[in-house]
């Protein structure tokens, strides 16, 4: 029998619609008139966005993808040795490099009985990204789903029907963008959707030296800052707003205490900055800074905690030499917290 093409073997959901642009106003309007300024990270990432995040992540200073990805061409084959069959959703998808992995850990003749399902907000990214992988991996059957994985994960995916074991990967510590609670919603939400026999594969960077975090937010190259400012090329767009980008200085530093990175915007002079969609003008004091981004770091104690109070068990820990970044495989407990091995 003739395999099936390219088209046969592609899906596409859109669950953004038109509900984006809304939820940009409510975030903006919510994080600039709060008493300390903040902007959900979820928008740097448009199509210039995404590509500056590719960029940092071959920066010699970033160390985390490069860790994980070291990290997966160890641990594939273990990884994926129970995974015949079935679907591999990835939350956040981005480039191709770690699903790469996984499934070159797979022997070809299992391709047509893997379903790959990405989910991410931009549309462009997925596509591209699905291309690349129905060419490389003949059989393989994508479903990519355009989609805020932050809200109604579950609904999303009661969309798609799926076939037998699922194995759930969020990578390069992405989890460290949510604040705790947000983060304990989001894994409450995946242990909701994992069955018994299927694996969550959690990507976490280590609580470390405040220089080697520090240097890895600032890079020389100034890509990071680019990357910091862009949102306000965001909001500019969308909302027309009046940032003065150069107006802004990129501030990124370890927050000990709340063992995570933070990235700011600080403002060099006082501003006036008009946001025509919004009928709003935000007032910002020199100096005044606007969160972008946290990052949190995470330790093993950390982890597990938050696991364990959200229905998720630790199976195995994937660390490098240094300890600098993990990937953690999770299975959901039975409701008796007792481990359910797949
Ligand atoms: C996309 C969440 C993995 O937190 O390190 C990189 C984003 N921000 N440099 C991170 C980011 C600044 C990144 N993650």
């Amino acid at each position: 029998m003739k395999g099936k093409t390219i088209l046969e073997r592609l899906r596409i959901l859109d669950c953004l619609q038109d509900t984006y642009r809304d939820t940009l106003k409510e975030d903006a309007r919510r994080g600039l008139t709060a008493p300390r300024k903040f902007l959900p990270s979820k928008y740097f990432y448009d199509d210039r966005g995404s590509r500056l995040f590719r960029e940092i992540c071959r920066l010699p200073e970033y160390y985390l993808t490069r860790t994980e990805l070291l990290l997966l061409r160890r641990s594939a084959r273990s990884i994926m040795g129970g995974m015949q069959a079935g679907d591999i959703i990835e939350l956040g998808s981005g480039e191709n490099r770690k699903i790469r992995m996984l499934l070159d850990a797979v022997h070809a003749s299992c391709l047509p009985s893997l379903r790959y399902v990405p989910i991410d907000v931009s549309a462009g990214t997925l596509l591209g990204a699905a291309r690349e992988l129905l060419h490389a991996y003949p059989g393989l059957r994508v479903c990519g789903v355009v989609a805020d994985f932050t809200r109604d994960l579950a609904r999303h995916l009661e969309r798609i029907s799926f076939e037998d074991r699922m194995l759930l990967t969020f990578f390069g510590s992405t989890l460290g963008n949510f604040t705790e609670e947000e983060s304990l919603s989001l894994l409450q939400n995946v242990a909701r959707i994992l069955q018994k026999g299927d694996l969550f594969l959690l990507g976490v960077d280590r609580v470390k030296r405040r220089d080697v975090l520090e240097s890895a937010y600032n890079d020389r190259r100034g890509i990071t800052s680019a990357f910091n400012k862009n949102i306000l090329h965001v909001l500019n767009r969308e909302l027309h707003a009046h940032f003065p980008v150069e107006s802004f200085d990129h501030l990124a530093f370890y927050n000990e205490e709340e063992e995570r990175v933070e990235m700011h915007l600080r403002a060099v002079r006082r501003l006036s900055v008009a946001i025509e969609d919004l009928e709003e003008v935000v007032e910002i004091e020199e100096g005044e800074t606007i969160l972008t981004e946290i990052c949190r770091k995470f330790s093993r104690e950390k982890v597990e905690r938050m696991c364990s109070a959200t229905g998720l068990s630790v199976l195995r820990w994937h660390s490098d030499a240094r300890e600098w970044f993990s990937l953690v495989e999770l299975a959901p407990c039975s409701a008796e917290g007792s481990l359910m091995l797949p």
